[in-house]
């Protein structure tokens, strides 16, 4: 059995986290040649976002060959190479299952785009005219018209990404051989992009997300003894307090866990400048964490991936209080309850990025939202997806001051941010976390403990930990700090300012109490 409790994941973009041979892309190679550092962190385990064979219109997660690493990454050599060092290295390594959608270049598709009697044509959905008016996750209609054979097929992310078609049994036999492809050459499980997406209820006019048959399939999938000891974690979108324990509950054999979003869904048009508070945060946070609690169900603790802005940014303040901002919201990724992720740069405080041509983003998403909402003046949607663009997080880690030669334009503020920098600073961003996974690691309280709310007014979350004997009491301050009426007990074993005043917590103090 799995002890989800004691994995700290790190997700690895691996296009933009290290480039060995300055060809302007991360690689394998780049990744194992910075085990050094993960281990330094702390974290024990890695989720390696898409790097198979691809087009790469959606970056990897339009995959045209399920079990073929892609030759700009190094190859399945520099695969099996990587895993074997970091198993050397006591570091697990899920990677991602992209199994909603193909690549329209995969070879299922090609074939199936042939005829209507093609024998891979019911790999896929295609309907005479579209059964319903379902928008595709990135703009525009959900169903692309295919001149050949003069039939719609549904794609709910970009038109190069046929949905699969998983009533068809022959479908969910292919993909249950590539987990087992994939398990067999030592993988330790897998992250299921858009899971929840996988049943569709093509007559519900609300769209793609929770479809009837969601649970017997993932159940086939990975309620198998081949499957037992492998880590599932799924991208549920449409996990909500009343049906997130039919995701992961232990005894229903699905997932180890899933991705939630209620706290990373703070407004109602996804691209705006409008930043959430940080109050709202915890708010949301503090909830699911009593939902997923009183379910007996452990999820994840995130703040950052490849498709979210940068943490430091949106909730903090990346000037005046970047390190005190990017520090607390590390103790909220790894002092919480939940499976914590962190995402590459998080932990010496990237921020998001300024740019202002259109060159300098590759986001599918990003420029389909540029081009088409032509109506807002141009300064506006660039402020946009500065803001909240899924660019800001796949730009090249700064491992210095400059980035020579990159697929992507570069981190706009690398000379003043960066790896080496932050390594030497005098209080490194980095060092901070890694107190806060060694925290993790030796307190049974933050990995294994309840969680109870103490207080959440407008300038503080107070919440407790606890396991047995052992209570960690954790204070947050918001962005003007707090004043504390009745302090709470304890020492102080970590705190991210250099005094701790029990009354008066300073802006983004984090406090965490023993
Ligand atoms: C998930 C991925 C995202 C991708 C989408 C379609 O949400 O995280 O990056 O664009 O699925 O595959
Ligand atoms: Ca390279």
């Amino acid at each position: 059995m799995i002890q989800a409790e004691n994995f700290i994941f790190y997700q690895i973009y691996p296009k933009s986290f290290c480039d060995s041979n300055g060809d302007g892309i991360g690689d394998l190679a780049g990744i194992q040649s910075k085990i050094g550092y993960l281990k330094d962190l702390g974290i024990n385990a890695i989720w390696l976002t898409p790097c198979y064979e691809s087009p790469n219109v959606d970056n990897g997660y339009d995959v045209a060959n399920y079990r073929k690493i892609s030759e700009e990454v190094g190859g399945n050599a520099a695969f099996e190479k990587l895993l074997h060092a970091l198993h050397e290295n006591g570091i697990k390594l899920i990677v991602d299952l992209v199994a909603n959608h193909t690549s329209d270049q995969h070879a299922w598709f090609l074939e199936a785009k042939k005829s209507k009697d093609n024998p891979y044509r019911n790999y896929y959905i295609w309907r005479e005219t579209p059964p319903n008016d379902w928008q595709s996750l990135f703009g525009g209609s959900a169903w692309e018209y295919d001149e050949r054979t003069k039939e719609y097929y549904l794609h709910s992310y970009a038109v190069e990404q046929p949905d699969l078609n998983w009533e068809n049994p022959a479908v969910r036999q292919e993909i249950q051989n590539i987990v087992d492809y994939w398990i067999k050459k030592g993988v330790d499980g897998f992250r299921c992009d858009v899971l929840d997406q996988i049943s569709k209820d093509l007559h519900d006019p609300n769209g793609n997300g929770n479809g009837p048959m969601l649970h017997p399939y993932i159940r086939e999938l990975f309620g198998r003894n081949a499957t037992e000891n492998i880590f599932t974690v799924g991208e549920c979108w449409a996990a909500t307090a009343d049906n997130v324990k039919l995701f992961c509950d232990k005894d229903r054999k699905e997932l180890t866990t899933v991705f939630t979003f209620q706290h990373l869904c703070l407004s109602k048009n996804k691209f705006t400048t409008k930043k959430p508070s940080l109050k709202d945060l915890c708010k949301k946070m503090a909830s699911w964490q009593q939902v997923t609690q009183e379910a007996g169900v452990y999820n994840t603790s995130f703040l950052e991936n490849h498709d979210q802005p940068r943490s430091v940014s949106r909730f903090g303040n990346d000037t005046s209080y970047r390190y005190e901002s990017a520090t607390l919201l590390g103790g909220l990724t790894l002092l919480q309850r939940g499976i914590p992720f962190l995402f590459q740069g998080q932990e010496i405080g990237i921020t998001n990025s300024r740019h202002d041509a259109l060159e300098a983003f590759n986001d599918v998403e990003t420029l389909n939202y540029f081009k088409t909402n032509d109506n807002l003046p141009e300064a506006e949607r660039f402020a946009n997806i500065n803001a909240v663009g899924r660019d800001n997080a796949r730009r090249p880690i700064p491992w210095t001051a400059k980035t020579e030669k990159s697929w992507i334009a570069p981190y706009a503020r690398s000379e003043e941010i960066n790896v080496e920098k932050d390594l030497r600073a005098e209080k490194p961003v980095f060092a901070f976390y890694r107190d806060l996974i060694t925290l993790r690691k030796t307190n049974k309280a933050i990995s294994h403990g309840t969680f109870t709310l103490l207080n959440l007014t407008d300038e503080y979350y107070a919440f407790q930990r606890e396991y047995g004997e052992e209570k960690i009491t954790v204070l947050c301050a918001f962005e003007r700090g707090a004043r504390i009426e009745n302090a709470y007990g304890g020492a102080a074993i970590l705190n991210n300012y250099s005094d701790y005043a029990p009354q008066e917590l300073k802006p983004y103090q984090l406090i965490v109490l023993k």
